[in-house]
């Protein structure tokens, strides 16, 4: 299980990332940098966390015209991340020249091809904030759905959705395809911003290749129980 839990490091204090990163090292592989903690590390997170173990996910949610996309991903390919994700609704051919270019990449240095993600619709937006914000007519799961099939086509290994999709993505994709899920939220802890949420138990049961969470093991009193109960959360289901 503890290569299903991904550990959102969302900081830009890099002593916090130390510290995080140290006390979780052991039973915590994968780690996410998001915009904070890239800004403060740069690329020589890379071979720092990896050198302790970890494995990362980029999650600068890439969205841009098709040759920008292409060159930001293949330039973090070539650093070292593991994981890397875009808006899918940055459309097929951007997502196909950000396929392609992490392709090169990888087999120009040598190095394994990370795993691709297409961002569906945030976690933070419900039915009625979807319908506000796109002035879509469409109901919030199809288009889930629609943009994962997207995603798919272009030849990424999964998407970024909320655990409340994972069904439909599945049904709709496949198993081989790679669901992460954000928004969850043990019963334990706060929901904060997040709306479409679940626990971890319920995000594993419903078929979640990965879980992403932040708030409710960084913030934590003691980040290193927060995690183990997470994770024997995840054990249980
Ligand atoms: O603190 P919390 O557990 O809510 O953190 C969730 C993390 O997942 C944050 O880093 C957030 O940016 C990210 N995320 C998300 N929803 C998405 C994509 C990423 O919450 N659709």
């Amino acid at each position: 299980m503890k290569d299903k839990l991904i550990v959102a490091l969302d900081t830009g204090d890099r002593k916090y990332i130390d510290r995080l990163s140290g006390t979780l090292m052991d039973i915590v592989p994968w780690v996410k940098l998001g915009f904070q903690a890239f800004s403060t590390l740069g690329t020589e997170a890379f071979p720092w966390l990896s050198g302790r173990g970890h494995k990362i996910f980029l999650d600068l949610k890439f969205h841009d015209i098709p040759n920008t996309v292409a060159r930001d991903v293949g330039t973090m390919t070539k650093h070292g991340a593991h994981m890397i994700n875009m808006h899918a609704s940055g459309g097929f051919e951007m997502m196909q020249a950000a396929r392609k270019s992490a392709e090169s990449a990888a087999a120009e240095n040598s190095i394994p091809m990370p795993i691709l993600l297409g961002v569906t619709v945030l976690t933070s937006i419900d039915e009625d904030g979807f319908q506000q914000n796109f002035g879509s007519e469409r109901q919030l799961t199809k288009q889930v759905v629609y943009l994962a099939q997207l995603a798919q086509e272009a030849g990424l290994s999964g998407v970024v959705a909320s655990p409340l999709e994972i069904e439909p993505i599945r049904r709709a994709c496949g198993d081989d395809f790679v669901i992460v899920t954000p928004g969850i939220r043990p019963t334990w802890a706060s929901r904060g911003d997040q709306r479409r949420i679940t626990t971890p138990a319920a995000a594993i049961d419903r078929g979640a290749s990965y879980i992403v969470v932040g708030r409710p093991i960084i913030a934590a009193d003691d980040p290193l129980s927060a995690a183990e109960m997470i994770l024997e959360e995840m054990r249980g289901a």
